[in-house]
């Protein structure tokens, strides 16, 4: 950690602006834990990636309250390349009066210099790929390996860190535990199968009922069972016997396909047990 950390400090050196990745179904529990310590005032784009895949009301949401907390804040597709290019004009924004100090010294066209952060998993090297619209072979994608950075360019004056900062997720609580590992931005091996595909379905029954209704064919019977009684149901009627890790393996499976539609696991304001 005290290694990954140090690493991304002598990246920012040499940046003008960070763009702060994060999941857009997990917006907070995706963000490192010392994200603000390790940044401090250099500014910042709150980039909410992965948007096609959240629930676009909650994500609209989380915008605000990045930008009321002083951030810009967008949220994209990198994956479609969707809204990408708003990223530039928003560093532009970010660095008006920098720019203008530069142009009255005589600097014509004046390049901002950004880099991506974020933990595993979130889109930083597709974001980054998309940005500079070539394949870059992101080597030494893990926190503490270091390789020869280049400035790749987005445009004439929008340049990007190859590499970039790598920090750990957070393991604050089970909750963010397991909204990381729903979403897949945890290894599969830190929680079991059954407590990971427990909490989807607990969450979908409680925020998205229309949607689990329509993907697993549930009887207003079923959507009255709890969790658990729902997954032992769900075992038996797919033919998996007894084996509900299986099942469990499944909801995982579809959760993370989109397969029960676009969905948020934490909203602004949201208490750890509220989201449960
Ligand atoms: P990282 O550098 O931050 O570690 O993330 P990376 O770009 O490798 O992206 C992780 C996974 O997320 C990739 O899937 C990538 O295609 C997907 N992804 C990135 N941005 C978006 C987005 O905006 N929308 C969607 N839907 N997916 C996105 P992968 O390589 O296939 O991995 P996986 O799906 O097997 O986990």
């Amino acid at each position: 950690m005290a290694k990954a950390r140090k690493e991304v400090q002598e990246k920012l050196k040499q940046v003008d602006v960070v763009l702060e990745i994060v999941d857009a179904r997990t917006p907070e529990s995706s963000r490192n834990p010392m994200m603000n310590e390790i940044v401090g005032a250099k500014p910042r784009i709150m980039v909410l990636n992965k948007a096609d895949l959240a629930d676009p009301a909650i994500t609209k949401l989380w915008v605000k309250h990045y930008q009321d907390a002083g951030n810009e804040a967008i949220a994209i597709d990198a994956q479609h390349a969707k809204r990408l290019n708003q990223i530039p004009q928003l560093a532009n924004q970010l660095m008006a009066e920098k720019i203008a100090r530069k142009k009255a010294r005589g600097i014509k066209n004046p390049a901002i210099r950004a880099m991506c952060i974020g933990i595993p998993n979130v889109g930083k090297s597709t974001i980054l790929n998309r940005l500079v619209k070539k394949n870059i072979a992101v080597t030494g994608n893990k926190p503490g390996v270091t390789k020869n950075q280049q400035w790749l360019k987005a445009s004439d004056t929008f340049q990007i860190l190859d590499t970039p900062g790598i920090l750990w997720p957070k393991f604050e609580n089970q909750t963010v535990g397991k909204r990381l590992a729903l979403t897949g931005a945890i290894a599969d091996a830190v929680f079991q199968e059954d407590v990971v595909g427990l909490y989807g379905l607990e969450f979908f029954l409680n925020h998205y009922p229309a949607e689990i209704k329509k993907a697993y064919r549930l009887s207003d019977d079923d959507m009255a069972l709890s969790a658990p009684d729902l997954l032992v149901a769900l075992t038996k009627r797919q033919g998996f016997g007894e084996d509900f890790n299986r099942m469990a393996e499944r909801i995982i499976f579809d959760c993370r396909q989109g397969k029960l539609g676009r969905f948020t696991l934490e909203q602004p304001g949201d208490t750890d047990d509220d989201a449960e």
